[in-house]
C-alpha cells in the first residue's frame, strides 16, 4: 500500500507515541525501521516503504518543520527570493544519516524477497510546502511565488532536487531496492508549468541517481497528471510510474503502462468504504491492469480511519483475482 504505515495501526500509535514528535520517529533508526516493518509483519506485504518523510529535505536545508497533531505539516513560509538565496547548497547529512540506517535496519529485517522501499518528494511538492509553511487545498502559494519570482524559484527547485538525488544515492547505498519520487501537487499545475517544475526536475534526479548508481530502480508518482502522465513517463525516464485513482484505467493501461510497469490505483476511499464497493474497485483495478507488468497498490496514502479489516478483505481479494 502507499503509506502502509501510519495512524490506521495500533502499532504505530503505540511506537509513535513512544517516540514523541513525528521528526524524532523518523530520525530514531530503531523505532523508525520498527515501524517500517509493521505492516509487512501483519500483512505479509510484497514490499516495505521506509518509515520517513518527504519534509525531512526542507529541514535538512535548514527550514524548521514541525508535525502538530491533526493539522499536519508546519514549516517557517518563504515569501522572497533572499531566503531561497540563502539556502545552505547542500543538505546537513547530520541531520539525514539516521534515515539510511533505518534502511539498512529494515532491509536486515526483510526476508529477501521483501522488497524495501526508499523515497524523496518530486522537487516541486516539496517546495509547494516550503513556500506556502503547510499543506493547502490548492497550494496556491507556491504557483503565485513560481509566476512571481521564477528565477528563484527555479533555484529553490535545483537546491531541492540536487539535495534529493545524494539522499536517494544514499538510500539505495544502504539497502534499499527502489525509490519512489512522489509529486503529491503534480496535478495542480497547467501543462507548460508541470513540464518545467515536475517533468524536468524529476528527470534531473532520476538522471542524477544513475549515474551513481546506473542499475537505480526508480518508481514516479505525478499525482493528478491526467492527460500529461504519458509526457512524464518518456521524459523522466522512471522505471515505473504509480497511478492515482483519478485517471481512466483504459487511458493508462494504453498510454502508461504500455510504456512502462504501473502500479495502483485503489481510490483510498474505496478502502475505506469497504464492503461489496472494495471488492467491486479491486476487481475493476485487477481486470484493468494484471494483463500487463503491474503491482496492485493504492492509488494514494491509506486514511487513518480505514478499519483494518478491510485492508485484509483487499488483500484476500487481490491475491484470490
Ligand atoms: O508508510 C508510510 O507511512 C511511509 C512513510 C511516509 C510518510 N509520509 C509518513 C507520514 C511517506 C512515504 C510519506 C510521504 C509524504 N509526506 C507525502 C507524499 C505522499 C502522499 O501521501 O501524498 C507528502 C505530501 C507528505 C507530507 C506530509 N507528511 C503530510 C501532508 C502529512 C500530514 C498527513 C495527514 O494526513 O495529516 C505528513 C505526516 C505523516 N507522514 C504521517 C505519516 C505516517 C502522519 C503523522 C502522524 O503520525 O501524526
Amino acid at each position: 500500500m502507499m503509506r502502509q504505515a501510519g495512524r490506521y495501526l495500533p502499532e504505530y500509535r503505540a511506537v509513535r507515541q513512544k517516540a514523541g514528535g513525528f521528526l524524532d520517529l523518523c530520525f530514531s533508526p530503531e523505532l523508525a525501521a520498527e515501524v517500517t516493518l509493521q505492516p509487512i509483519r501483519r500483512f505479509g506485504f510484497d514490499a516495505a516503504i521506509l518509515f520517513s518523510d518527504i519534509l525531512v529535505i526542507p529541514h535538512a536545508l535548514g527550514r524548521k518543520v514541525s508535525f502538530v497533531a491533526g493539522e499536519g505539516p508546519k514549516l517557517d513560509p518563504i515569501d522572497d527570493p533572499e531566503t531561497i538565496a540563502n539556502l545552505p547548497l547542500e543538505a546537513d547529512q547530520k541531520i539525514l544519516s539516521p534515515i539510511y540506517e533505518t534502511v539498512a535496519r529494515a532491509k536486515s529485517g526483510l526476508l529477501p524477497n521483501v522488497t524495501l522501499l526508499g523515497f524523496c518528494g518530486a522537487p516541486w511538492t516539496v517546495a509547494t510546502y516550503m513556500i506556502a509553511g503547510e499543506g493547502t487545498p490548492d497550494q496556491a502559494p507556491a504557483r503565485v511565488f513560481a509566476y512571481g519570482f521564477p528565477d528563484a524559484f527555479a533555484e529553490l527547485i535545483d537546491r531541492i532536487a540536487d539535495a534529493s538525488i545524494s539522499y536517494l544515492v544514499q538510500q539505495l547505498k544502504a539497502g534499499a531496492d527502489a525509490v519512489q519520487i512522489f509529486d503529491t501537487w503534480a496535478g495542480i499545475l497547467p501543462p507548460e508549468e508541470f513540464h518545467r517544475w515536475s517533468v524536468l526536475p524529476t528527470k534531473k534526479i532520476v538522471a542524477g541517481v544513475r549515474k551513481d548508481i546506473p542499475e537505480a530502480k526508480i518508481i514516479g508518482f505525478p499525482r493528478g497528471a491526467g492527460s500529461i502522465l504519458p509526457v512524464y513517463t518518456r521524459e523522466t525516464n522512471v522505471d515505473a510510474i504509480g497511478l492515482d485513482w483519478m485517471i481512466d484505467k483504459k487511458f493508462a493501461r494504453e498510454n502508461v503502462q504500455s510504456l512502462k510497469p504501473v502500479q495502483g490505483n485503489l481510490d483510498p476511499l474505496a478502502l475505506l468504504a469497504g464492503g461489496d464497493a472494495l471488492d467491486r474497485a479491486v476487481d475493476d483495478v485487477m481486470a484493468a491492469f494484471s494483463n500487463g507488468p503491474f503491482i496492485f497498490n493504492l492509488g494514494h496514502g491509506i486514511l487513518p480511519e480505514t478499519p483494518i479489516e478491510n485492508v485484509e478483505q483487499m488483500i484476500e481479494r487481490v491475491r484470490g483475482n
